[in-house]
């Protein structure tokens, strides 16, 4: 055991890993998450969605190919069978939240989202009524308010922090409620009314933000139920009626479940994926039966009506608080199927879980926030965990941050999690559906919302950071088979990737550690490749013409899936099975595959099938033409998948500049392009690849990677691999010219996984290099990793007279 585990052991080993439970963490991983471990894994989204451990699989599939589960509608015996298991099911879930049945009732949903729109559709809304909600709550419960809203409700976002009165006897700590704005629609008819009838009034807070980690005080519950003197009157707003609370338990449950027999909450909100991983889809509503008879239903339904006439307005409703709110057929093999997760979780014990994790959270913390740069400012910027005097008991565990470069400046989250995902770290990064937290913790003001909205970012886009402030942030978040060794490799990872030990780190196409004394020699060119079917295998020639796209029949087909999209080998790998050859003088493209045993004839000219179709690639129109249906059955088996090839006819640049400015890839939109991604050319230098290998061995050296691993220059497809001077002197090149070509550069080439898929024996192999060691040392602000340029050709005056439109191999190369 290592010096450092047996410290955190030390200070944690009393919580951490199940030491008086059945199994011990590190055998639970090992027989139950053997998933992980095989493909070298490690998961850090169980605030997302935690992971199924294969015992309950195991339990789940044996349960349902043992019994007969029918639709519990039904009459038969195995009916009723199946909705004894569903109430037993509802009885586990009320356990689970130490809710009597004689007060409580669980209504199944199709998960937490389902169960908080129950709620505000169903809530009695008058325009008497408030809507109040924490500002760390997630879209789900902000979405009720367009209920509230609509029905003339005001709503109000609310600040909760403690009061510290040290006047009072053992410093005392008092809840303060400040609220924001009111919100309030016009809605025909609802210019406040005195009050008529019965005014209820509900408040929303999550037992855990999904963003922070906080974990709010349930307190809450009997402070705004009981002491109303607290809650009306914070607002002009908030002057009458009853108050209810919904809690939002989808985060919180995983770890610790509200005790509604101490906190008497009306709603409680809570999906099952995030407590035990499957089954997905299913979530439920905890309401109380006082509550339940307020709300009101509209739709009826199969299930939710004892009786209705087709022609006239009669129904009758069914009585049962559950038989009223389950509209259908319940989901019940998914419920049946519910009692396999809660088992794992009772026999661990949820008290020992939060403390197995929390002693997780806690240790990573530390370690995050202990990390400073060589010139000692921080790495890391945590959220949410500053304010001792907010009514949070605890943090749960979820970890959301920042990174910072030692300049100040930020780290972009996209390329956090891009090289995590390398190292093989699955996280989230964004807002995570929870715009108030976000905001608050990120210190974004309503113009710096609307103004990054107006920049154009959305959630889930690649705008991570916007007028030099990130727009969310990195999350991580344990489960109950987390592990020590998870959070090593975590914390091991943001120090050998954001850590700087040096002063000054040069952000820009980074020469950072490479040797000195390479001698400037002249430059000639190595070899020429060209790539006809793109995203297939390319063949070398030792000369080769251009045509105005770039080399001649380079990326001029493409394969194109039954539902219409253009496949490469990020999502079919078996693509780079396919190998291809042009003969000029016989006009023939020849493509084979390991699968096929005929060879592959097209003819360069006449054997075009005809059609003519569209499609868009990255933001560009083009026009193809399509081929025979023997000419798709080919590649289809060559890829193990129904496509079509399609051949470039045409390009439509009006169509890119005007339609979709943003989304075009295409680096230089006024020239012509087949179907390349970003330009005519890549141009990779053989000194930058053999300058990669050294990194390569040297990390295998100190024993950072497994085993020697090195790259030739195909690896990365490029047209033309020149050789000769510096490695990654042609980071600086502007112009380039080829014998008597002359090319201009448009920058750097971003680099993506595909780098790291090899075929060996046949089998696609992927593995986190060589793009983890470039992402050491060629990582650009934006966080993207640059390797060889992209060129586009220029033509001089003359050029096309004399006639020479060829590139040779061992031409003479010279930069600028
Ligand atoms: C706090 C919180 N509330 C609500 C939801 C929505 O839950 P569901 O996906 O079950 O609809 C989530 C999901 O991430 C959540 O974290």
């Amino acid at each position: 055991m290592d010096a450092a585990k047996e410290e955190f052991l030390r200070d944690f080993g009393e919580h951490y890993g199940y030491p008086n439970g059945p199994k011990s963490v590190d055998q639970i991983r090992a027989t139950e998450f053997k998933r992980l471990q095989l493909q070298d894994l490690v998961y850090l989204d169980h605030a997302g969605a935690t992971l199924y451990s294969d015992l309950q699989m195991e339990s789940v599939f044996n349960d349902l190919t043992t019994n007969l589960y029918a639709n519990p509608h039904s009459q038969s015996d195995s009916s009723s069978a199946t909705l004894d298991i569903v109430k037993n099911a509802r009885q586990q879930v009320l356990d689970y939240c130490n809710a009597s049945p004689k007060e409580y009732k669980c209504i199944f949903t199709s998960g937490a989202t389902a169960a908080l729109k129950l709620v505000g559709e169903a809530f009695p809304w008058s325009c008497n009524s408030s809507f109040m909600y924490t500002m760390e709550n997630h879209n789900s419960v902000l979405g009720i308010r367009e209920y509230a809203l609509g029905q003339g409700a005001a709503a109000i976002a609310v600040d909760i922090e403690g009061e510290l009165h040290p006047e009072i006897s053992g410093e005392t700590i008092t809840t303060k409620i400040s609220p924001h704005q009111v919100q309030r629609r016009k809605v025909a008819g609802s210019l406040k009314e005195e009050p008529t009838g019965d005014v209820y009034n509900l408040f929303a807070f999550p037992s855990e933000c999904n963003f922070s980690g906080l974990r709010f005080d349930l307190d809450l519950v009997k402070i705004i139920k009981e002491d109303s003197s607290k809650i009306l009157g914070i607002s002009s707003v908030c002057q009458s009626g009853q108050w209810m609370v919904l809690i939002d338990a989808a985060k919180g449950c995983a770890t610790m479940p509200p005790d509604l027999s101490k906190y008497p909450a009306d709603f409680v909100a809570i999906s099952f994926y995030k407590l035990f991983g499957y089954p997905t889809g299913l979530g439920a509503l905890i309401v109380r039966n006082d509550a339940a008879k307020l709300l009101k239903k509209t739709y009826f339904s199969g299930g939710t009506v004892s009786a209705s006439i087709a022609d006239i307005d009669f129904i009758k409703r069914r009585e049962g608080i559950e038989e009223l709110f389950e509209d259908g057929t319940v989901s019940f093999l998914s419920i049946v199927s519910i009692r396999h997760g809660f088992k794992i979780l009772n026999s661990l014990t949820v008290s020992a879980i939060s403390r197995h994790i929390a002693s997780l959270a806690l240790y990573t913390r530390k370690m995050l926030l202990a990390m400073r740069h060589g010139n000692g400012s921080s790495v890391c910027i945590l959220y949410g965990h500053h304010n001792s005097m907010k009514l949070c008991h605890e943090m749960g565990p979820i970890i959301s941050f920042n990174l910072k470069r030692p300049d100040g400046s930020w780290y972009g989250y996209r390329e956090v999690e891009k090289l995590a995902s390398l190292s093989g770290i699955q996280l989230r990064t964004g807002c995570f559906c929870n715009p108030g937290a976000c905001a608050k913790y990120l210190g974004l003001s309503h113009l710096d919302l609307i103004s990054n909205t107006e920049a154009g970012h959305v959630c889930w886009d690649d705008l991570d950071i916007i007028n030099g402030k990130p727009v969310g942030a990195v999350r991580i978040s344990f489960g109950y088979m987390s592990t020590y060794e998870d959070v090593k490799k975590f914390v091991d990872f943001v120090a050998s990737s954001f850590m700087s030990p040096q002063i000054h780190i040069d952000h820009g196409n980074q020469m950072k550690g490479l040797d000195k004394g390479f001698v400037d020699t002249g430059y000639y060119l190595k070899s020429i490749t060209i790539y006809p079917i793109k995203s297939c295998g390319g063949f070398s020639a030792s000369s080769w013409p251009l045509s105005n796209n770039g080399l001649t029949h380079d990326r001029e087909w493409i394969l194109k899936s039954l539902t219409g999209e253009i496949l490469t080998q990020k999502k079919v790998p078996e693509m780079g099975f396919i190998s291809t050859f042009i003969d000029l003088s016989q006009g023939m493209l020849f493509v084979e595959s390991p699968r096929c045993e005929e060879r592959l004839q097209i003819r360069l000219e006449s054997d075009v099938y005809g059609v003519i179709e569209e499609i868009e690639l990255y933001g560009q129109r083009y026009e193809v033409y399509s081929y025979d249906n023997e000419t798709n059955s080919w590649f289809s088996e060559a890829i193990g998948k129904t496509c079509s090839l399609l051949r470039y006819s045409s390009f439509d640049q009006d169509f890119m500049l005007n339609k979709i400015k943003g989304a075009a890839t295409c680096r230089d939109p006024k020239n012509k392009l087949n179907f390349a991604n970003e330009a005519q050319f890549l141009l990779v230098s053989e000194e930058s690849v053999s300058d990669l290998n050294r990194r390569l061995s040297s990390d295998v050296q100190k024993g950072i990677y497994g085993k020697v691993m090195q790259v030739s220059a195909s690896r990365f497809r490029p047209n033309l691999v020149v050789s000769g001077g510096r490695p990654y002197a042609e980071d600086g090149w502007r112009y380039i010219r080829i014998g008597n070509k002359y090319f201009s550069s448009l920058g750097g080439c971003n680099r993506c996984q595909i780098i790291n898929l090899t075929i060996n024996a046949g089998q696609v192999q992927k593995s986190n290099e060589p793009l983890a060691t470039l992402a050491s040392y060629r990582r650009v602000k934006q966080g993207k990793i640059l390797f060889g340029i992209l060129l586009k050709h220029v033509s001089i005056d003359g050029e096309q007279q004399k006639g020479d439109f060829w590139l040779h191999v061992g031409q003479d190369v010279h930069p600028d």
